[in-house]
């Protein structure tokens, strides 16, 4: 039988792309453990759901027996653990699900996965693997010069940034210390299709679509280094298969751009992909609103590492990955209604009644 692997927020906007990359690419069995918080949606794993190689657990990583179950039941060859908040501006209104998912739920994890790997033997033993998925934004804000390394000092800004360092730390001390195989890759900005239409590009897109403001925080300045989706999920595969063990893998597409040049170029392709649009010119609609508290200027990653010693490359350059994901959410109307009116969480109501776990 092939091996399994534990994917941890496998119904997110990355994770739901790696469980639909595993499924459609490699003989891996798949067990997706999310919670489904709002951020959770199975409509995006939909394709995969009925294949004999996918599980679903919907599992809190806060809860250390349900864990328990899992790892019994499934017995995965490795874990990706990407279960997160994931949002900054989230961050800002309210800290505490980021610290209780990010750092206690990474810390629950660790340990069930701590026990799990103690009592395993011989090659699913030496071969056992925990890969920790995070950010740049554990390395701060950049100025107008220089990247992130692997070396560069973590100085996170943002609850968001801070509770997901911490668990960095969690992970690399549980390797330190007890020996946990472990890898961790942080990367850059992600987009593409079926991100939660919160973050930047999907809420620009459909606001867009709708004829509504553009709202841009501050003077739109602020430059992040873009990555679509499935090359960071080729990025992970390969961290998780070929990583070596205790080290940091930075991943990043050299797409550095402002946030008003992002906006301005989605609302170009809309304006080519919609030619009937009542809101052309779509950029007329940009906005500019009040700045994001504590607000990083910059984000760039150095990722030679990853180039040199795992041969990945991004294959999307930021203007094909843009048109692909204007073009999806163009192409995907029902995905978007339900994200929008919250049909998308019927799953819960259906199968576990009123008192689903998600918030
Ligand atoms: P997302 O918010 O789209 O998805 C997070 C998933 O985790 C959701 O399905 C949610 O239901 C699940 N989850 C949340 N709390 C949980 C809990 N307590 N127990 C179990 N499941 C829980 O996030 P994303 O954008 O897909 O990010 C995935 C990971 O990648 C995160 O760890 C994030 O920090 C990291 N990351 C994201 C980006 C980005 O640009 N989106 C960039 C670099 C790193
Ligand atoms: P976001 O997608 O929230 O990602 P992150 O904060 O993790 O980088 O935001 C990306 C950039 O876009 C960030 O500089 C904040 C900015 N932004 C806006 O200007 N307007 C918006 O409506 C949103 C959601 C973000």
């Amino acid at each position: 039988m092939s091996k399994s692997l534990l994917i941890t927020g496998g119904a997110g906007f990355i994770g739901s792309a790696v469980v639909r990359h595993l499924i459609h690419n490699t003989d891996y069995r798949v067990v997706n453990l999310d919670r489904l918080t709002y951020a959770g949606n199975l409509d995006s794993v939909a394709e995969v759901s009925n294949s004999s190689r996918y599980a679903f657990e919907q599992v809190d990583i806060r809860d250390r027996r349900e864990l328990d179950r899992v790892f019994r039941e499934h017995r995965p060859a490795g874990v990706m653990h990407l279960a997160a908040e994931s949002h900054v501006d989230r961050s800002i209104e309210g800290p505490a699900d980021f610290i209780d998912t990010n750092i206690v739920g990474t810390y629950t994890l660790l340990e069930a996965s701590r026990a799990y790997w103690n009592e395993l033997e011989g090659q699913s033993k030496a071969d056992f693997r925990f890969h920790h998925i995070s950010t740049d934004e554990v390395y701060g804000s950049l100025g107008e010069t220089g990247l992130f390394t692997e070396e560069t000092p973590y100085a996170p800004n943002s609850p968001y940034s801070a509770s997901k360092a911490a668990s960095d730390h969690l992970v690399r001390a549980w390797h330190h210390t007890y020996g946990l195989p472990v890898v961790t890759s942080n990367c850059s900005n992600n987009y593409g299709p079926y991100q939660f239409p919160e973050k930047l590009i999907p809420h620009m897109i459909l606001n867009a679509m709708d004829g509504k403001p553009l709202p841009i925080y501050g003077d739109g300045s602020n430059i992040r280094d873009w990555l679509y989706v499935d090359d960071h999920v080729r990025a992970l595969v390969r961290i998780f298969e070929r990583g070596r063990l205790g080290e940091n893998y930075n991943v990043g597409g050299h797409n550095e751009r402002t946030n008003l040049e992002v906006v301005t170029t989605l609302c170009g392709l809309l304006d080519e992909l919609v030619p009937e649009s009542t809101h052309r010119p779509h950029d007329a609609l940009i906005t500019y609103v009040k700045d994001r508290p504590g607000h990083d200027q910059r984000y760039a990653i150095d990722a030679t590492k990853i180039e040199k010693d795992l041969a990945w490359v991004p294959e999307e350059t930021f203007e094909t990955g843009l048109r692909k994901t204007v073009q999806w959410y163009l192409d995907n109307p029902d995905w978007v209604s339900r994200v929008r009116s919250g049909d998308y969480r019927d799953w819960i109501e259906t199968n576990y009644g009123r008192r689903g776990t998600a918030k």
